[in-house]
């Protein structure tokens, strides 16, 4: 999957027609809010970035010291020059050891369904101590049972893997949070499951 999801980013226009306009709905920004009333420090990863737009842009201008990492040479430079304020580096979120303690919030918006479903809770626990005690999580997930549903976007053919709203959930709790509050976003045809969690 990760091969697939790389190369239909590299040659697909993610940020074309199928991204253009995406903005922050006021539900999202009350997530953020939330989010940021949560947590004590400033310090966020993004996991799977993209080009850092809309969100990375909006958590900067929020007043978040932000790292990004994303699998896609093509998205890490257009996040560069889109964020110059942030810190960016390019590799598979899977592969990293950022250390304990590292960030008070973990973020991740459409990525983690481009991994395998059943390595889902795995990433949470690696996830987990990266954060501090007192940090929070707030990811999109699928909404909806897909093994491995392929599709091309801009050009690329991509891949997704999701549980049911249910079990993301559970796999969450299981790796160690405690569930703030959820949302399901309907956007165009897609939907989205929003989860805020603190590490419990
Ligand atoms: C749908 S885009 C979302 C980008 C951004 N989060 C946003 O909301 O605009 C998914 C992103 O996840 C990245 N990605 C997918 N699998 C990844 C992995 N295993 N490690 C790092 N990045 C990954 C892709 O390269 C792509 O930029």
């Amino acid at each position: 999957m990760r091969d697939t999801v790389k190369k239909g980013y590299e040659e697909g226009d993610y940020e074309g027609e199928y991204r253009e306009n995406r903005e922050i709905v006021e539900k999202e920004k009350q997530l953020f809010k939330k989010l940021s009333d949560n947590i004590k420090g400033d310090k966020v990863l993004d996991l799977g970035c993209g080009t850092g737009v809309p969100f990375d842009r909006y958590l900067v201008d929020e007043g978040f010291d932000l790292t990004g990492i994303d699998i896609s040479e093509k998205h890490i430079r257009k996040a560069r020059e889109n964020i110059p304020e942030a810190k960016f580096l390019q590799g598979d979120f899977f592969d990293q050891d950022f250390g304990e303690n590292s960030f008070d919030a973990v973020v991740s918006f459409y990525a983690i369904f481009h991994i395998p479903r059943e390595e889902h809770q795995k990433l949470f626990e690696e996830v987990r101590p990266w954060l501090k005690d007192d940090g929070a999580l707030l990811v999109t997930m699928g909404a909806e049972e897909m093994e491995q549903h392929k599709e091309e976007i801009g050009g690329g053919e991509l891949v997704w893997s999701s549980y049911s709203r249910e079990k993301n959930k559970e796999l969450i709790e299981k790796a160690g949070f405690n569930i703030l509050e959820t949302y399901v976003e309907d956007w165009r045809e897609e939907t989205h499951l929003w989860i805020l969690a603190e590490p419990n």
